[in-house]
């Protein structure tokens, strides 16, 4: 992977305070995400649950939707944090599509990442145009 163990454990650390400001009465699951973008600079998203689940928002699409607002469209890598290391949902994963492939880290909420993959590894043969 093209990313310095240094940069992946700032990432995961990130990830995994950010995780601590999620909103998640309903599944008690917090989540963190931390996305480096190329610029450098690293935005962050909690899971935000709502009563009507359809509408809670993952920690990868607040930290995309974050980064986005900001002006970045390039990233380099995602890192996520949970209780246990998790895979970006399929909603995420398509939405983190839009702005090509990306180094994915997925780490538990203490300790280093566990998994790293690649976001074209977790979605092959992407519907990215029609
Ligand atoms: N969740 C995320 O924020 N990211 C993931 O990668 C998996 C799931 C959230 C959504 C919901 O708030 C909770 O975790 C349980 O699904």
């Amino acid at each position: 992977m093209d990313l310095s163990k240094a940069a992946q454990d700032e990432l995961v650390l990130k990830a995994q305070a950010v995780r601590l400001n999620a909103y998640c009465p309903y599944s008690g699951f917090a989540v963190g995400a931390a996305l480096l973008a190329e610029s450098g600079r690293i935005y962050l998203g909690a899971n935000c649950e709502s009563v009507s689940f359809g509408g809670t928002i993952c920690a990868e699409r607040a930290a995309l939707t974050s980064a986005v607002s900001a002006g970045e469209r390039s990233f380099t890598a995602l890192a996520v944090a949970a209780d246990k290391p998790v895979s970006p949902c399929g909603i995420c994963r398509q939405l983190l599509f839009e702005f090509g492939d990306i180094i994915v880290l997925s780490a538990s909420a203490q300790g280093e990442a566990v998994k790293i993959t690649t976001l074209s590894a977790l979605l092959p043969a992407a519907f990215s145009e029609f």
